[in-house]
């Protein structure tokens, strides 16, 4: 008979952060550099403007150039390091604000007007590709060779037809914790039962559900059976997107297609990037309830109502009860377990299979990377299918 050790608490802990760690010297940080994420909406930069914004443990500029192209490079000036978002946006390239050097969108430095030459083009700093897709702009910010911008396609939203909408929350926790709520069917049936508002509250039921899940060549495909008539597909994309369906506004309206990416800024704060996607067919009410709902409410920021959430257990918009709602109730139940939680001192049962199967998944292919050989090829699920719904029965929109 052969006997298994249990694993040291150290080995535990060390395997555990692993999963949390994003910054470029990291193995997730290098995991995940094999992907396109989405960094920004594409409203978050008008013509000429430049901003920072931190990502994956980078601190970045992000511009667009006067005639609209956007551009990724390293947030500071390789000079004295100020940030370069302060500087100006000069065709495709920046100058920096403090003494003019100017640097092109690989990150090259072009010139260096008070030493009286044409740059040092080898002096460099990051420069990334981007691409916009569905509102949102991503970025690939690994080695050689750029991977094709496929695996973040989502069909259903190139339908003609499809209404789009994008939203976008900054929590302030780790992003792994987040990855693995996508893949806890069982929350649903509780926090979502937490603040409990209007016609959305009164619809969430409280079954518990049965649990499946399938590895695709995409990521990981979630069943939740809580009755025959109720089943809760959801597609989710290595690394870290999700795939679900959730009510329309009124009974009358087709259930909406929500595409949501947990981007990691840095260890401890995490942004949500979403597309919320109408399929065609529905009627010209259905699409102006849509538009106008995600337009006020797309943007809610539960850390933005850390007191009211945490200290009063307050809901204070009864008129929102879809996005602000669901994520205010999901942030009350990651954000409590800290910003990074302990792992080491969880107690998990058979309803957690999901996040087993995520933790596995990913320390499978952390090991191939620190072994140098190959990691899995994830591909698009290409067919524009629907996920399943049931009228009438509304679920959690997280
Ligand atoms: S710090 Fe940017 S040019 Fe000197
Ligand atoms: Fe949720």
């Amino acid at each position: 008979m052969t006997t298994v050790t249990p694993m040291a608490l150290d080995e535990r802990a060390e395997r555990f952060l692993a999963l949390t760690k994003t910054g470029p010297d990291t193995d997730m940080g290098k995991l995940l550099r094999r992907f396109w994420h989405p960094v920004a909406l594409a409203s978050d930069v008008g013509p000429g403007e430049a901003k920072t914004i931190t990502i994956l443990s980078e601190e970045l500029t992000l511009y667009r150039s006067q005639s609209g192209t956007p551009h990724l490079i390293g947030g500071r000036c390789a000079h004295r390091r100020t940030l370069l978002s302060t500087g100006w946006v000069d065709g495709d390239t920046v100058r920096c604000i403090y003494h003019g050097w100017r640097f092109d969108s690989s990150g090259a430095c072009v010139e260096r007007p008070a030493e009286v030459d044409t740059g040092m083009p080898r002096t460099r700093i990051a420069g990334y590709p981007v691409y916009e897709y569905g509102g949102l702009i991503f970025a690939y910010m690994g080695e050689a060779p750029v991977p094709e911008f496929d695996l973040p396609r989502k069909a259903l939203t190139e339908l003609e037809g499809a209404v789009l909408r994008n939203g976008v929350e900054r929590w302030d926790n780790n992003w792994f914790q987040q990855i693995e709520n996508s893949m806890d069917a069982t929350h649903v049936s509780f926090v979502h039962h937490a603040l409990k508002v209007g016609p959305f509250g009164a619809a969430v039921t409280n079954a518990v559900p049965k649990l499946e899940y399938q590895e695709t060549p995409a990521g990981i495909r979630q069943i939740g059976r809580r009755a025959d008539n109720n089943v809760r597909v959801s597609d989710w994309t290595f690394p870290n997107n999700n795939h679900i369906t959730v009510p329309g506004l009124k009974p009358e309206d087709p259930w909406i297609d929500v595409f949501v990416w947990m981007v990691p800024n840095d260890d401890l704060n995490t942004t949500r990037f979403m597309i919320y996607s109408l399929p065609p067919g529905g009627s010209e009410e259905s699409r102006q309830r849509f538009e106008q709902y995600f337009d006020t409410y797309g943007k809610y920021d539960p850390a933005a109502h850390h007191d009211e959430l945490f200290a009063m257990r307050e809901w204070n918009n009864p008129d929102d009860m879809f996005v602000g709602l669901t994520a205010a109730q999901d942030y009350l139940a990651i954000r409590g377990q800290g910003r990074i939680v302990d792992r080491t001192k969880e107690v998990l049962g058979r309803s957690d299979l999901g996040i087993v199967t995520l933790r596995k998944l990913f320390w499978r292919e952390l090991d191939k990377l620190r072994n140098g050989e190959p990691t899995k090829e994830w591909r698009r699920l290409t067919e524009a299918e629907r996920l399943p719904t049931q009228p009438g029965l509304a679920q959690s929109a997280a």
